[in-house]
């Protein structure tokens, strides 16, 4: 079922119940209001009637009843005078002289309520004419002066109830078209209402759909403040998240086939290369001894170059794809610094170069972190201090206590990094001057690594450079 239906089924239902038991209510409260007031009239022309009788002792009976068969005929009411046994002495509806052939009225239930209580009434069917009456009767406590009235016990009025009755029935009539009225009016007014709310729910999910069926631009209308309001404002918003998600995947998707394409691009250079010279020494150089033991060394340097960029590949994807499993330890800062300071010190030599190690930690001083890991580092970094450097220059490896933990820094002299390319020398395959760097065996993956690495310690590699002047690369380890 639709809310909109639902909604409109339940006013209805409701406006059906208030206006049935508004209608019920009124027309007893009518009925009830009417007869009360139809007895208390009788009640005051009862009275009205003893009066007479009381002041008129000087008439006749018969005269006296012809006075109330006059009154009573003036005024459409029905007079009957009962004595203490229920005898009726006159009526203004039968003649006189057939009154002793009337029956006993005691019994009447108006005779017997006014026993009781002083004044009682009844509306029953009257034999005679067939019409519904109202009968009034009053217990006269006092008894007349009048020698006629003397056992006079009971007044009793009637009048025709039917007068009430239609006018009871037009006022009901009244009240049902009225109630049908308003019952319209709420239905309509329901359907209206249950349109206005749904209505924009309708509208939220017609833009749902549109959304859906891949046109991401679009948004739900925002028309109010309440809850649907709210519920369209969140819908938005998740579209909003959900595009920038694709966006953000679709650049990651974007990098990553660059990534692809950088990496068959770096791949195929020293398999060409080692091709080249097997196949000129199988062509007939290798029977040259000029030349057959430098391409044979020349084509093993590329295989040694292969396979190191290898190592960085699956270093760098092991890392980015968060399988790279870190195992932290605590272990000496200077120990673990001095054995990659030798591991470095020949290598300084050959190409001229002054290495210096100057550490300010004490031999105590520990490092908590992954100790393979981070030779990986300072291997990578005093490569590239090594590699870009110039002939005559200098490289120092030092080590600090600061207020956060130790840290390691990498000098050099060398030929420093231009200020508009420091942002990017992290970013894989990012190099410089490629020439140069591919000259000497780079990819520009050495700092992508180096980065993640000190990521995953928790810290972050610094970076301080001026073009032809050298640079300096800084990192602070957590201390055991
Ligand atoms: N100490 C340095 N002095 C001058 N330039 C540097 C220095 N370290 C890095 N660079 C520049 O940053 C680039 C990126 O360095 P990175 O170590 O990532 O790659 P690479 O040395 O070229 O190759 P790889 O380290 O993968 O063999 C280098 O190509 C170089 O241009
Ligand atoms: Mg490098």
């Amino acid at each position: 079922m639709k809310i909109r239906t639902k909604i409109t089924t339940v006013y209805v239902v409701l406006a059906i119940l208030m206006v049935a038991a508004i209608g019920i209510f009124t027309s007893l409260w009518m009925e009830s209001f009417f007869k009360i007031q139809l007895v208390n009239e009788l009640s005051r022309q009862a009275d009205l009637v003893l009066y007479i009788l009381r002041e008129d002792s000087t008439r006749s009976f018969t005269q006296i009843d012809e006075q109330i068969k006059k009154v009573s005929g003036l005024e459409h009411l029905r007079v009957t005078l009962i004595d203490d046994r229920g005898n009726v002495i006159a009526d203004s509806d039968i003649p006189l002289a057939e009154i002793t052939r009337v029956e006993n009225h005691l019994e009447r239930p108006e005779v017997q309520e006014a026993k009781r209580m002083g004044i009682g009434h009844d509306i029953r069917r009257s034999a005679t004419v067939d019409r519904d009456f109202l009968y009034m009767a009053k217990e006269i406590r006092k008894p007349l002066n009048s020698s006629h009235f003397r056992n006079l016990r009971y007044i009793r009025l009637s009048s025709p109830y039917e007068q009430v009755q239609r006018q009871i029935d037009q006022i009901r009539s009244i009240v049902i078209i009225i109630g049908f009225l308003a019952l319209l009016a709420i239905i309509i007014v329901s359907i209206f209402v249950s349109r206005r709310i749904t209505h924009p729910m309708a509208q939220i999910v017609k833009g749902v759909e549109q959304i859906r069926l891949g046109e991401l631009d679009a948004r739900v209308p925002v028309k109010s403040k309440d809850e649907i309001g709210l519920a369209a404002t969140a819908i938005n918003e998740l579209v909003d998240k959900l595009n920038s998600d694709i966006i953000q995947l679709k650049k990651l998707e974007q990098v990553r086939s660059q990534f692809l394409g950088n990496v068959s691009h770096e791949l195929r250079t020293p398999i060409f290369s080692a091709q080249g010279y097997l196949e000129t020494l199988l062509g007939g150089a290798i029977n040259d001894p000029s030349v057959n033991r430098s391409f044979i060394e020349k084509a093993q340097n590329n295989l040694n170059r292969l396979h190191t960029l290898l190592e960085d590949l699956i270093n760098i994807s092991q890392i980015e794809s968060g399988e790279m499993k870190m195992s932290f330890r605590i272990f000496y800062a200077n120990e673990f610094i001095e054995s990659v300071f030798k591991e470095f010190q020949s290598l300084a030599v050959n190409r001229n170069l002054t290495l210096r190690l100057v550490m300010s930690t004490k031999p105590e001083d520990e490092i908590f972190g992954d100790r393979e890991r981070l030779r990986q580092v300072l291997n990578n970094l005093l490569s590239n201090a090594i590699n870009y450097n110039k002939p005559g220059g200098e490289v120092v490896l030092s080590s600090e206590r600061t207020g956060t933990g130790i840290q390691i820094s990498v000098k050099d002299t060398g030929v420093g990094i231009p200020q508009e390319h420091i942002s990017r020398i992290f970013e894989r395959f990012y190099r410089v001057d490629s020439d140069r760097s591919r000259e000497l065996g780079g990819t520009g993956l050495g700092l992508a690594i180096v980065k993640h690495i000190i990521e995953a310690h928790g810290s972050h590699v610094d970076v301080e450079s001026k073009a032809g002047e050298g640079s300096t690369f800084w990192f602070v380890l957590k201390s055991g």
